[in-house]
């Protein structure tokens, strides 16, 4: 089943990257890459750097980090999905960061997928637990919350476009990995509650997150039901990205 997804490697810079930072990867990334059509790669820079991004990204795909769930109005210092629609056609949605540093909730982050979806935006709708919730085993059922919230009201078919990222909170910018067999137990729940929300829930990309770097990359995603990576602080230098996405185009056995 895993050969109908094209495994995805998309890095987060989060608030890093100026432009002329951005432009330097990006060219070097792109050199790198050209000729390679296993894995289809992502990145999400910073608003200010996405627009002029534009004209490097060859084969990479760019993101952007967030945006607010009103078309336009009084938000000083937020941007609508129409601005970003002008510019890209993916969006990363409910990151950890914007669950927990902004205080976005789940009712909010559902408002932001469905006005994405509405703007012919790809959302990547972001799920994880904390660790306290892990420790206390309400894992399955956050989780499963923040998908039934995160899909709440929106079509099946409407649905079918999103992507999802698993990114346990207390995996990310830590070190700590979710172990493989951790990271594929959420993803194949992740994929069941799915079922009945999306049309086809074997169509859908289940990304996992959390200190991905070349080291632990390989195993990550040789499993049945991780079809790529939101990359985070690997994904600030070229070596160690290009590494991952190497990984992720290695025949496969799963
Ligand atoms: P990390 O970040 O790879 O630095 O842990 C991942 C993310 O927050 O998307």
């Amino acid at each position: 089943m895993k050969s109908i997804r094209k495994p995805l490697i998309a890095g987060n810079w989060k608030m890093h990257m100026t432009v002329s930072e951005g432009r330097d990867f990006l060219e070097a990334l792109e050199s790198k890459l050209s000729g390679q059509t296993g894995a289809d790669v992502a990145l999400f820079p910073p608003f200010t750097a996405l627009y002029p991004l534009r004209t490097v990204a060859r084969t990479v795909r760019l993101g952007a980090q967030n945006m607010y769930a009103e078309v336009k109005g009084a938000f000083t210092g937020e941007i609508s999905a129409p601005m970003l629609k002008e510019i890209t056609d993916l969006v990363l949605i409910g990151h950890s960061e914007r669950r927990h540093v902004f205080k976005e909730s789940d009712d909010l982050l559902n408002r932001k997928v469905k006005r994405a979806l509405e703007f012919g935006l790809q959302p990547v709708l972001c799920v994880g637990e904390t660790l306290d919730e892990r420790e206390s085993g309400a894992t399955m059922e956050r989780i499963g919350a923040q998908v039934t919230a995160g899909l709440n009201g929106i079509e099946k078919a409407a649905a079918q476009k999103i992507i999802v990222a698993y990114e346990p909170v207390w995996a990310i910018g830590t070190g700590r990995t979710a172990t493989p067999e951790q990271a594929q137990e959420v993803h194949a729940a992740i994929r069941g509650m799915l079922a009945g929300r999306v049309a086809d829930p074997q169509g859908i990309l289940i990304l996992y997150g959390g200190s991905v770097k070349p080291e632990n990359s390989a195993d990550l995603l040789s499993r049945p039901d991780i079809d790529g990576a939101l990359v985070g602080g690997a994904s600030l230098r070229v070596e160690p990205f290009s590494a991952i996405i190497h990984n992720a185009t290695q025949p496969n056995p799963a």
